[in-house]
């Protein structure tokens, strides 16, 4: 049965798009079975991995409307093993169309469990907001992973987002796990960036990656041709945390034998 996390974070532009695409393409690559789910209105992630749809086309929209429509809205990419319930720009309005919906919290879990039993890995890319839309992407995941830029204000933020986590963990989902916290867009020049990892790894014992993420511009280039960076890029710095992201990930969740 497949793991299914969200990466989230209400702040725009901190690289949740970026390491969804690329933390699912190299799980692909490692052989497992990855789906990869756009609930952002933005629809980067769909357009990250070269997916663009037609404006007739159904996508998760139409999912969040009627679960079970998801299972035809699902599509292959260029990657192997990886496939995408991809987004386009019209679900900005399910958001409020949701809201007047029975049970609007659960319609993405309810079409991510039609799909659960087809994959190992299911990662959700959602918005930079806490929204109806988020709320739907956290009801849906196991576990939540949280990408963070090394700057000052990700402290103030991560402390309303861990508050949400926790009122969907009362209210909504009581079994929603947090993975853990990655550092994106780390630049070791920088010393204010080193000094908020040392914070965060005070705030966040044992739920910081040790895997982080180097600014990289081949990660910028890679959403331009629709390729993740193991496709446009193997070599770069950018590709190989990544890569290192996806090995630290699967040993986490590898139970110790002793
Ligand atoms: N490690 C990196 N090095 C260089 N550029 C990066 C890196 N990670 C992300 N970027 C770039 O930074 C911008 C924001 O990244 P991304 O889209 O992944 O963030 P996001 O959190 O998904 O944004 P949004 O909140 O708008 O959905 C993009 O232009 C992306 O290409
Ligand atoms: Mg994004």
């Amino acid at each position: 049965m497949g793991l299914i996390i969200a990466l989230v974070n209400q702040k725009g532009g901190v690289g949740k798009t970026t390491t969804s695409v690329n933390l699912a393409a190299y799980l692909a690559a490692g052989g497992k079975r990855v789906l990869l789910v756009d609930i952002d209105p933005q629809a980067n992630a769909s357009a990250g991995v070269g997916v663009r749809l037609a404006t007739q086309d159904k996508h998760i929209y139409h999912s969040l409307l009627e679960p079970k429509l998801v299972t035809d809205i699902v599509k292959p990419t260029k990657v192997e093993r990886l496939w995408i319930v991809p987004a386009q720009a019209d679900l900005a309005g399910a958001a409020v169309e949701l809201v007047s919906l029975e049970g609007r919290e659960f319609r993405l879990q309810q079409a991510l469990e039609l799909l659960r039993q087809d994959y190992d890995f299911i990662i959700i890319d959602c918005p930079p907001s806490l929204g109806l839309l988020t709320v739907n992407g956290l009801v849906a995941a196991d576990q939540v992973l949280i990408p963070l830029q090394p700057e000052y204000y990700a402290l103030e933020g991560l402390g309303q987002l861990l508050n949400t986590i926790n009122l969907i963990q009362t209210h909504l989902k009581p079994n929603l796990g947090i993975l853990g916290a990655l550092v994106t867009m780390y630049d070791a020049r920088n010393r204010l960036a080193g000094a908020v990892v040392e914070e965060l790894k005070n705030h966040f014992p044992n739920k910081l990656f040790q895997t982080m993420i180097p600014r990289n511009v081949r990660l910028a280039e890679a959403p331009s041709y629709g390729q993740p960076i193991s496709l446009y890029d193997p070599h770069s710095r950018g590709a190989q945390a990544y890569s290192a992201l996806a090995t630290e990930l699967l040993a986490l969740l590898t139970p110790h034998v002793s």
